[in-house]
Formats: structure tokens, sequence, C-alpha cells
């Protein structure tokens, strides 16, 4: 049995999350599995609830569950709650710690169909986009000790550090999904300036050297890949790197293919635990409208079946159905564009649309 923790979250999470758990109705009865789904607070809600954005209910549902999939957390209505308090410092970082979930896989494709809702001239993205991040998420300046601000108030600190374990085991999941991609690995760090980087560097081209020598590994620093993603995208497969490059980059690219609502993640350990959810926010400003695009959302459930249930068919339903109705010019608000023939939708028409087309 498939168990799923299903932590909603804030803003958007809920609506959005309602068309994912629709979408894995449809694929339980189809191919004939059996999901079984529970739901937990997390976030602001679990806050408001409870008094903590994680509480130890929350993290035993996890514990119990084979995957978690996860909507978004926080809003403005928790912005001035103390740190460990806040919906993102309180229950997604600690969540992502506690079942060790390093790898984070954060695929960007465009959808050619979709290439004109792309920031990026036509010419760039026309022939699409599929590059796919590995960001390392549990360590970094996201978690290094000291972190404080000092007593006075007036000075303050954080601290990256990487041990070679950590950047070992995210540098040979990257280099093991190149093998089944385009071969290619750009690893982003700042090696110029930072001690982490340069041990970053090493670690991952001795890998490369002793057992991916079949893969072309590329270096790159974080400020020109920066450029690079909005010069020529296209030149990218899969980029490896730590873990605040990895978030800064990774929305960067999401912008390539228009719309923060649009891109899945995948949060993954060596069991094969993982945490699903999409990079865009929780959306305060829109959310109870009826307006989200679930489709991040959506995808991060077929991510779910793929890598931790190992249902790579039934996860490339979803992908498929998503892709015929992107084709058929069914849109969102924000991917419509201002071409001429699509059909707007609602969040939950999204959902049946996609529904519609799954195979
Ligand atoms: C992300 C988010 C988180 C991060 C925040 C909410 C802590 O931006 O998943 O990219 O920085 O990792
Ligand atoms: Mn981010």
């Amino acid at each position: 049995m498939n168990k799923v923790a299903v932590l909603s979250g804030d803003g958007i999470g809920p609506e959005v999350m309602a068309e994912a758990l629709k979408v894995l109705d449809v694929i339980a009865k189809k191919y004939n599995h059996t999901f079984e789904f529970k739901e937990g607070y997390v976030g602001g809600i679990a806050y408001d609830k409870t008094g903590l954005p994680l509480p130890e209910e929350t993290i035993q549902l996890c514990e119990n569950s084979n995957a978690v999939l996860f909507g978004s957390v926080g809003g403005p209505k928790w912005e001035n709650l103390p740190p460990e308090k806040q919906p993102e410092r309180g229950a997604l970082l600690p969540l992502r710690k506690h079942f060790n979930l390093f790898a984070n896989l954060r695929p960007v494709k465009i959808f050619p169909s979709l290439s004109h809702a792309s920031s990026l001239k036509q010419e760039l993205v026309k022939d699409g986009i599929d590059i796919i991040f590995f960001r390392e998420l549990t360590g970094g300046i996201y978690f290094g000790q000291p972190k404080k601000i000092a007593e006075d108030g007036k000075s303050a600190v954080d601290t990256m550090a990487y041990k070679e374990e950590e950047i070992k085991r995210i540098a040979v999941k990257a280099f093991e999904a190149a093998r089944l991609r385009n071969k290619k690995v750009c690893s982003v760090d700042k090696a110029n300036v930072l001690m982490t980087s340069i041990l970053w560097r090493k670690i991952v081209t001795e890998l490369h050297e002793k057992e991916y020598s079949d893969i072309e590994l590329s270096h790159m620093f974080v400020d020109n890949a920066a450029m690079q993603l909005v010069r020529w995208p296209a030149q990218f497969d899969v980029i490896l790197t730590e873990n605040m490059f990895g978030d800064i980059l990774s929305d960067e690219a999401a912008m390539l293919s228009g719309s923060l609502g649009m891109l899945p993640s995948a949060s993954i350990n060596e069991s094969g635990f993982g945490l699903y959810e999409p990079i865009g926010g929780s959306a305060p400003d829109i959310a109870g409208q009826g307006i989200a695009n679930p489709i991040a959302q959506i995808l991060s459930a077929a991510l779910m079946l793929r890598y931790s249930f190992k249902l790579d068919t039934e996860a490339k339903a979803i992908e498929h159905a998503v892709a015929d109705t992107l084709s058929a010019n069914i849109r969102t608000r924000d991917i419509a564009g201002e071409s001429k023939g699509v059909k707007i939708v609602s969040t939950s028409e999204m959902g049946n649309e996609i529904i519609s087309r799954i195979k």
C-alpha cells in the first residue's frame, strides 16, 4: 500500500492539492492501485491550530507514510512571528532535515505550446528547454552553525559548511540522472571565493574521474551560471549545485517557463522516501479565488509516483495529460498570455481537463 501524508499548508496549497488528489484517484482506478491519503497540518494553519508550524503529530504522520505530498506554507499573517514559529523556517526546513532529504530535484521544462509565456525571447526557448537541477538540500548556509544574531543586535552570522560525504551523495545522484539523459553535468560553485566551493569542485571532479568519465562535466561560477541561464538556457542538461545557489538559480530558471505555477520538485533521501512540492510559494494574493494553477502540484504528484513508488508509467500518464491539456490551449490565468484562441479555466476545471486526458 502506498501511504501518502498530505500536507496542503497555506495560501493556494489546499486548492491546488485538491486537484492533485483528484488526479491520483483517477490513476489509482485506471491502474489498479491503492493510495491511502492522510491529511496533516503544516505551516501557518498548523500554527493557528496548535501553536507550532510543524506539530509532532504531523511528523508522526510523515514517519508512518511512504511519501509526503506537500502544498506550500507561509503568508503575511505569520510573517511577524519569531523565526522558529514562522511557516518556512519552522516547518519546511526541519522537515527536510528530519527526513534527511538531501537531494532536491527540480526539473525545468518548457512546453513548446507555452514558449510564448517565457520571459525570454522566442528564439532562445522555442526549441524547448529541458534542465534538471540537483540541489543539495540539507547542508550549506541554510543549516551551518553558528547561525545567530548577536545579543546587542548589531551583528549576525550564518555559516556555510560542507562535508565530503554531503557533496558526494548529491553528485552521485546528478551523475546517475545524467546517464539517463543527455550525459551532461554542469556543477555550479563559487570556487574563486568560497572554501566550501573549492572542496565541492575537488570532490565532484574526483568522483567524475573515478566513476563517471562517460559524462561530460563542466564547472561554472554561480554568477556566470545566473547569466548563462538567461543567455542560452539550452546549453544545460543537469545542473548540480549547493543549497543556496540552487535555491536562487532554480527560481530564475523557473521563469524561463513563464510561470512558477508550472514546476514541481522532489526532495528525496537515500531510502527513497520523499517530499514532493511545487517550487512556487503559497501565493496568498490569489488564494481562495479558484484561479491558481494546479499544474505544479499535479506534476509533483507525478514525481512522487516515479521516485517514491516506482510507478513510472503512471507518472508519465500524468505528464502526458498535462502536456496534452496545454497543447489543447487550455490555460489558467497565469499562463494565458496574449494569444487568441486560448480557453481560460479555473483551478478545478484545469484539474478536470487534465484528468480527461489521462490514458
Ligand atoms: C524553496 C523555498 C525554501 C528554500 C524556503 C521557503 C525556505 O524557497 O523550496 O526553494 O529556500 O529552500
Ligand atoms: Mn526557493
